[in-house]
């Protein structure tokens, strides 16, 4: 081997120490067709002297015969393996490579440049720390160039390097790389990553390849490989939240049950307590077992099989997480989807999604929009050309156990499958799941809303009091609390100006804190109902949206919205607390009716017009149609009252 390291011969244990203890880097890189991808690859062996001595004839040989460079050595004859595609003169799949330096060993996926191929790209840059974007300094940023950025960074590469390729034929122009680094960084300001190297260079020639070149000299950065050894691509394996996506049962007799499996992120010890998704159930590890024996811990990328000191039913598919936030769960997503099919994407029709540990039945129920990788404005469409990228909503037959993708990579991203040709089609990200409720475990709890209910003898609901400041919700609900208090209901009031003391006392009153004000107490109230109590909530609550949300969780026929009708000018005109005039003075800002809008509800359970009744009165007309909706015992025979 023409490597250049003594070591070999003079101490073969200390070189194979060093090699092990060598990070690693995997990079992918890409490019269109010709922006000599496979050439700067194969400089990067050959330079390097990484390359086998018969290697080296056979190529040399192969350059003559098949090369594009005359007497000299064809690069890309290195790289490009396959005979089919040197007669081709293209690359066709992707292709790993490994070599090493002194400094660290690299794994290099090559991926094909032209249109069709996008999915190989996604498959290499799946794994890859580094993007190296090939770039023709005569042609500039192409289309190409940004989809393989956005898929970059769809894939979560942070580390980019713009290899401004063939500087030799612009006159290494510090002007043209100038011209192109300006450009690719003002495209890529909405991508997310961690950092952009822009490198001027000829892969042919060699310049900035290993050593900075001469013909550069306004370029002050690193030459491509001194960047690729030292760049800190480093992540602690052992963070992040422990997942075992299970592979496989492992039960080769009635003694042992083991979960088998490659350990997605985080880490994980005997004795730890962990929780099995989707069953809730959890138990703690007893052992970490693998082929050389038990292990202290286990970290992320390891192979191993989990058994637990509990015999708890976890099946293939499922995820063994840790209790500190385990996966989510959930059977609907929003999700980013790349299109990798000549056939385009159907929604409606159903694809096979493949997760880490799970294939199931999906369909695209609605493409939301496409995303035009130019400059990434949001584009209507019916479907998915090949290569497209767009954001969708997916439906699942069944529930998976998933993390958001930017938590992490491994267990929120998916490919889809054509169930017919068996083909891959697309590949996508979930962005989060679009069921809220079913976002976290649900603790199964022995005892449910029927049996708290029942054990105070009442049916829960949610009255929900609405109207404007001053319109006087709080005295009537207060009212109403206490008749039914009296009939010996089990109550609770949430009050808007008693919760913005503690639970909202984050909150004011832009419209997007009201907002959040409404959903907390709308969660909160579902709660109480489901303890069992009749819950009384008062407050201004001005939009419908807001209304219709806590509508919807509670059960049918248990929620009351209750408008409390007053006009401005009464509310206005009786100020209880003085603020209507602060508000025309000016001195507190978007105050419902002056200037902020209050939504009238269309469609009240009921409508009490203060401006006609006494508090009172309106009260008791509350209680008389909860009473008539069999809500309350009757009055008379309280005791004797069956739910
Ligand atoms: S809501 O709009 O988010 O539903 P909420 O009922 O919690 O409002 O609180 C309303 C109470 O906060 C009012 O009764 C009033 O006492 C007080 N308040 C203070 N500032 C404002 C404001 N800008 N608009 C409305 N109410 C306000």
């Amino acid at each position: 081997m023409a490597h250049h390291d003594d070591l070999i011969a003079q101490d073969i244990l200390a070189y194979l120490d060093v090699q092990e203890n060598k990070s690693f880097l995997r990079f992918i890189t890409c490019g269109s067709v010709d922006d000599g991808k496979s050439t700067l690859i194969g400089r990067l062996l050959y330079d390097s002297k990484l390359i086998y001595e018969d290697q080296l004839e056979s190529i040399e040989r192969d350059s003559k015969k098949f090369g594009t460079q005359g007497e000299g050595i064809d690069f890309a004859l290195l790289v490009d393996g396959l005979a089919a595609e040197r007669e081709q003169g293209i690359t066709i799949d992707v292709a790993y490579r490994f070599f090493s330096t002194d400094k660290r060993k690299f794994i290099v996926a090559d991926t094909p440049g032209h249109e069709q191929y996008t999915r190989n790209m996604a498959t290499g840059a799946s794994t890859a720390d580094v993007a190296i974007l090939l770039i023709d300094a005569r042609h500039g940023v192409q289309v190409q160039t940004r989809r393989h950025s956005i898929i970059a960074s769809l894939l979560g590469i942070k580390h980019i390097v713009v290899a401004i390729n063939k500087m030799d034929l612009v006159d290494f122009s510090q002007s043209t790389f100038n011209k192109i680094e300006e450009e690719y960084r003002a495209f890529a300001q909405e991508l997310d990553f961690a950092n952009i190297t822009c490198i001027p260079m000829s892969a042919l020639n060699g310049d900035n390849i290993i050593d900075k070149s001469e013909n550069t000299p306004w370029y002050q950065g690193q030459s491509l490989m001194r960047f690729l050894e030292t760049v800190d691509v480093s992540e602690d394996e052992t963070k992040g939240n422990f997942r075992l996506p299970v592979q496989w049962v492992n039960r080769p007799n009635l003694d042992f049950r083991g979960f088998s499996g490659t350990i997605a992120s985080g880490q994980i010890k005997p004795g730890d307590e962990i929780i099995a998704i989707p069953s809730g159930k959890r138990s703690h590890v007893k052992a970490i077992v693998t082929m050389d024996g038990d292990l202290e811990s286990a970290q992320k990328h390891q192979a191993i099989t989990l058994t637990l000191t509990d015999e708890i039913d976890i099946s293939r598919g499922d995820m063994i997480c840790g209790v500190d936030n385990p996966s989510a769960q959930s059977d609907q997503f929003l999700s980013k989807l790349l299109w990798m099919s000549d056939k385009p994407l159907l929604p409606g029709r159903t694809y096979l999604m493949k997760t880490t540990n799970k294939t199931i039945p999906v369909t695209v129920t609605d493409l939301k929009h496409k995303i035009n990788v130019n400059d990434f404005s949001h584009e209507a469409g019916k479907t998915l050309a090949l290569n497209e990228v767009g954001v969708c909503n997916l439906s699942l037959d069944q529930a998976i156990a998933f993390d958001p993708y930017k938590e992490n990579r491994n267990t929120g991203s998916f490919i889809l499958i054509d169930r017919h040709s068996n083909e891959t089609v697309g590949m996508g990200l979930l962005d989060f799941s679009l069921r809220r409720a079913s976002n976290v475990v649900w603790q199964e709890l022995e005892i449910g809303q029927a049996e708290r209910a029942n054990q105070k003898r009442q049916k829960p609901a949610l009255l929900w009091f609405t109207g404007l400041s001053g319109s006087g919700k709080s005295t009537i609900a207060n009212l109403v609390e206490k008749k039914l208090f009296d009939m010996g209901h089990h109550t609770y009031i949430l009050d808007g100006d008693n919760v913005r003391h503690g639970l909202n006392k984050d909150l004011g009153f832009t419209e997007a804190d009201r907002v959040e004000n409404i959903r907390r107490v709308g969660e909160v109230a579902k709660l109480m109902t489901d303890a069992g109590l009749i819950v009384l909530a008062s407050f201004i609550s001005p939009f419908r949206a807001e209304r219709q949300m806590a509508r919807r969780l509670i059960d049918e026929g248990r929620f009351i919205e209750i408008f409390i009708d007053t006009s401005l000018a009464t509310a206005e005109k009786r100020d209880v607390k003085g603020l209507y005039a602060k508000a025309r003075r000016g001195e507190i800002k978007n105050f419902t009716g002056i200037d902020s809008e209050y939504q009238a509800p269309k469609n009240p359970e009921l409508r009490i017009a203060t401006e006609s009744m006494t508090a009172d009165e309106a009260a008791e007309k509350i209680v008389s149609y909860l009473s008539d909706q069999g809500l309350l015992r009757a009055r008379a025979s309280a005791d004797n009252w069956q739910i």
